[in-house]
C-alpha cells in the first residue's frame, strides 16, 4: 500500500494526538498547545495505532490510582444491566448481530428514551428521513438526539468533537470508511481501522459509542469478529427472525461479567424489556399434550425455564427429515444417534421436528435431557407431567452429565411451580434446592424408566 503523509496535531503538553487543531486540549485541558506535524499513512505505518498517553513511563501497579467507573444509565433497566451498571464513558461498544435482528431499533430506541443525554446517531445505512420515520414510530422524546448522515470517519471524528454529545451511535462498522484506507468501505482492513479510530476518540473525549455490526446468518463473518478484541464490550442480538423474542447476550466485557442476558420482544413500537423470560417461555397450553418438556437453562447469570418442543413421525419418504429451529440440528442429529444406538429407539426412519420456545436460539448443552425428553414423549404419544423440568446434558455413551449451577436453576423452577427438576446422578447441590424434588438419573434408560412408568 502506498505511504500517504498528513497532517496531525500533539498536544505538546500530554501528547495526545488529534486529527484537526484546536484551541483547548480535551484531553488535559490545556490551551494553546497544539502542534502540527506530518505523519506518514499506509503502508506500514498504518499498523501502529497511536495509544493516548504515549510516551509515560512504566509504574508500579500500587501507585495507580483508582477511580471507580464513570457510568451513564441508559435509562434501559436491561440493557444498563447487561452492560454492568450503565454504560462506561469513554467506551466502545460492539452491538452485532444479523441483519434485520433490531440493533438500529435498539440504539435509537436507548437516545429517544433517554433525552437528557445529548446524542449523536451517525447512520450510514439510512438517510435521515428513514431514521426520523422510524423514532416517530418508536416515540419518546427525540429533542436532544442528532442525526447525522455520514460514511467518511474523517468527517464524523470532527463532527462529534464539535457537537461534543455524551453518548455517539454510529450505524455501522460496515458501511464506515477512512480516507488513509485504500480499500472499500466493509473490508477487514476498513472495519479495523474504522474501530481503532472511534476507540481512539472514545477514550481521547471520554464519550462512549455504540457501534453496529452486522454479522450474517452463518454467523461469525470477518466483520465483528476482527472487532472483539479492539472494542469494550461485545453485546450479540440473537434471535430467530420471525420470533418475537430477541436475546441480547454479552460475549465480551472489559467492565462487568459477560454472563449477563436480556431478553426483549419487538412490538409494534420498538423492543420491549422482557423482566421476567421464563414466565414468557414456558407452557401456554393445558397439561397432557406429548412432545413438550421444559429445560432449565442457565445462561448467563441468570437461570430461565423455556418450553422445548419436538414432533416425531413416520418418514413419509425415503430418508428421515430432521429439522431443528433455534437448536443445533447437528447436536440433534447427535441426540437422536445416541437416542439410536445406546438406548435402543428406532428413529432412524422417523421424521423429528424441533422447536425452541419463543424462537430463543438455545446453546447451553443442559438443553439435551428436554430435547430427548420431548423427542421421547413425541415417540411414545405419552405426555411428560405439566410440573416436570430438566437440566442435562447427554453424552455419547448415553450417559447423563451435570451441568453448572443446578442449585440456582433448580431454584428458578422451584419459583415457577414446577415440583421435579431431572438431573444427572453426578450433579452436585451446594445445598438441598426448597420446595422442588431432585430426581437423579444416570443414563437414558433410567430417565425413560423414572419419566414414563
Ligand atoms: P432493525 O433495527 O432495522 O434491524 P438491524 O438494524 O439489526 O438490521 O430492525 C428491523 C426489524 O424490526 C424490521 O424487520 C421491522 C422490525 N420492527 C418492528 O417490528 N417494530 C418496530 O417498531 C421497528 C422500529 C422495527
Ligand atoms: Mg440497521
Amino acid at each position: 500500500m502506498a505511504t500517504k503523509v498528513k497532517s496531525v496535531w500533539f498536544c505538546s503538553h500530554c501528547g495526545n494526538e488529534y486529527a484537526k487543531w484546536m484551541g483547548k486540549c480535551p484531553a488535559c485541558g490545556e490551551w494553546n498547545t497544539m502542534v502540527e506535524k506530518e505523519v506518514a499513512t499506509g503502508g506500514a505505518a498504518k499498523k501502529m495505532v497511536s495509544v493516548p498517553g504515549a510516551g509515560r513511563k512504566p509504574m508500579r501497579l500500587t501507585e495507580v490510582l483508582t477511580t471507580v467507573e464513570d457510568r451513564i444509565s441508559l435509562a434501559n433497566g436491561e440493557v444498563d444491566r447487561i452492560l454492568g451498571g450503565g454504560i462506561v464513558r469513554g467506551s466502545l461498544v460492539l452491538v452485532a448481530g444479523e441483519p434485520g435482528i433490531g440493533k438500529s431499533t435498539l440504539s435509537l430506541q436507548l437516545p429517544l428514551g433517554c433525552p437528557s443525554l445529548k446524542t449523536l446517531y451517525v447512520t450510514g445505512e439510512e438517510s435521515v428521513k428513514q431514521v426520523k420515520m422510524r423514532a416517530d414510530r418508536l416515540g419518546g422524546d427525540a429533542s436532544n438526539c442528532f442525526i447525522y448522515s455520514e460514511t467518511l470517519m474523517e468527517n464524523i471524528i470532527a463532527e462529534a468533537q464539535e457537537t461534543s454529545p455524551d453518548l455517539m451511535v454510529v450505524d455501522s462498522v460496515q458501511t464506515m470508511y477512512c480516507q488513509n484506507v485504500e480499500s472499500t468501505a466493509g473490508s477487514v482492513t476498513q472495519i479495523k481501522e474504522v474501530a481503532a479510530t472511534l476507540l481512539r476518540f472514545a477514550k481521547e473525549s471520554g464519550i462512549p459509542v455504540i457501534l453496529i455490526g452486522h454479522i450474517t446468518k452463518e454467523g461469525s463473518i470477518a466483520g465483528p469478529k476482527v472487532l472483539e478484541h479492539i472494542v469494550d464490550v461485545v453485546l450479540q442480538f440473537e434471535g430467530e427472525n420471525r420470533g418475537a423474542y430477541r436475546v441480547l447476550r454479552s460475549i465480551k466485557n472489559r467492565f462487568g461479567s459477560t454472563a449477563e442476558l436480556a431478553v426483549f420482544e419487538m412490538t409494534g413500537a420498538g423492543l420491549r424489556e422482557v423482566a421476567n423470560p421464563s414466565e414468557l417461555l414456558i407452557p401456554m397450553h393445558e397439561d397432557g399434550l406429548s412432545g413438550t418438556a421444559v429445560s432449565a437453562m442457565l445462561d448467563g447469570a441468570r437461570p430461565f425455564l423455556f418450553e422445548v418442543q419436538a414432533l416425531v413421525s413416520s418418514a413419509v419418504y425415503g430418508t428421515a427429515q430432521r429439522s431443528a429451529t433455534g437448536f443445533d440440528v447437528r447436536r440433534l442429529n447427535m441426540l437422536l444417534a445416541v437416542l439410536e444406538r445406546r438406548a435402543g429407539f428406532k428413529l432412524s426412519q422417523k421424521d423429528v421436528f424441533l422447536n425452541m420456545a419463543g424462537g430463543l436460539r438455545i446453546t447451553d448443552p443442559a438443553c439435551d435431557l428436554a430435547v430427548v425428553a420431548a423427542v421421547l414423549s413425541s415417540n411414545f404419544d405419552y405426555p411428560v407431567p405439566g410440573d416436570v423440568c430438566f437440566a442435562g446434558e447427554v453424552g455419547l455413551s448415553g450417559e447423563i452429565r451435570p451441568v453448572s449451577q443446578p442449585g440456582r436453576r433448580a431454584a428458578e423452577a422451584g419459583r415457577l411451580g414446577f415440583r421435579r427438576i431431572f438431573v444427572s446422578s453426578y450433579c452436585r447441590f451446594d445445598r438441598k434446592p426448597e420446595g422442588i424434588e431432585v430426581v437423579k438419573v444416570s443414563d437414558i434408560p433410567a430417565l425413560v424408566r423414572a419419566l414414563f412408568k
